[in-house]
């Protein structure tokens, strides 16, 4: 009966396929979105990179804000992107793209005629990807950092890696050279839905950490430095390496 009263209000007027498939599955057309962001990642990743170009592009479009180096600015709770995974780069301005990620910045950025197709997100993720990275200044203020270690090694380094390096097939961010400010803010801010093209799961799970916690976290993760090597264990001094 349902589908004989949708046939009728198809008959009226001409309704894209898409809206047919969404109604046919009962899902909102909202749901086209992650579609869309998957589509894009998927024909960026297979496109070569020019990271020459990219620099470029980077000088022009994001440098103002991201740095010169792209290593952010904690002040204004802007990550760094030096050294980041190309795959989650990607995705991420895929996300912003197609409004799956909150960011009034990001949005008027990737609105840019310069910075519309994936062929540009493919060159500057191998030109800031190549970046060294650098150690900053800012962390928590210390006194949870085992508390942080035990949540992060039990709870988050399935998918982050013990290291915290992250995983390009599973477009999972590397956490290690960010800012405190920047993965506090995004611990809470995947909590709250700040991002929409995620796993339900991991924002419930994300969710039920309660703030003490997510501080810990974010304290151990600012402590994780330098380029990558095969370390488990804070030194003393609370790094992880360098
Ligand atoms: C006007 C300032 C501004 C400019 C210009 C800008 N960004 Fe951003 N960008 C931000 C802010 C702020 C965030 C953090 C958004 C949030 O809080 O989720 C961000 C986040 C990002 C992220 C997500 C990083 C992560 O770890 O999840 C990527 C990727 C990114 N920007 C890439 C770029 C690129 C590439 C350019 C140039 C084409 C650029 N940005 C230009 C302000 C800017
Ligand atoms: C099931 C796998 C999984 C687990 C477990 C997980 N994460 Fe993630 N995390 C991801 C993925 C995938 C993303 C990228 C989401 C996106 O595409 O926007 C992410 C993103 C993040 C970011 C944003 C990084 C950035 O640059 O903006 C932070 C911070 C983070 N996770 C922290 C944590 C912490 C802390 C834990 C443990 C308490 C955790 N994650 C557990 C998969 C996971």
């Amino acid at each position: 009966m349902v589908k004989g009263k949708q046939m009728t209000g198809y008959v009226l007027g001409w309704v894209s396929p898409l809206a047919m498939m969404c109604a046919v599955a009962g899902v909102l057309p909202a749901a086209a979105s992650p579609v869309r962001v998957d589509e894009l990642v998927q024909r960026a990743l297979r496109l070569d990179s020019n990271p020459v170009r990219g620099g470029r592009l980077y000088a022009q479009q994001c440098r103002s804000c991201h740095g010169s180096e792209a290593l952010g600015d904690s002040a204004r709770v802007i990550p760094a992107l030096a050294g980041q995974r190309r795959a989650y780069l990607i995705k991420q301005l895929a996300d912003f793209t197609e409004m799956e990620r909150e960011s009034a910045d990001m949005h008027a950025v990737v609105a840019r005629a310069a910075i519309r197709e994936p062929q540009q997100w493919v060159d500057i993720a191998a030109y800031v990807n190549s970046l060294p990275v650098a150690a900053f200044p800012e962390t928590g203020d210390g006194e949870g950092v085992e508390l942080g270690e035990a949540i992060f090694q039990e709870q988050c380094a399935s998918c982050h890696e013990e290291d915290a390096r992250g995983d390009d097939d599973g477009f999972v961010p590397s956490l290690r050279n960010q800012h405190y400010t920047y993965l506090l803010r995004q611990t809470r801010g995947l909590a709250s839905w700040h991002r929409h093209n995620v796993e339900p799961d991991l924002v419930r799970f994300l969710d039920s950490l309660a703030l003490d916690e997510l501080t810990a976290v974010a304290d151990y993760l600012s402590r994780m430095r330098g380029p990558v090597r095969d370390r488990t264990r804070l030194d003393d001094d609370g790094t992880a390496g360098n």
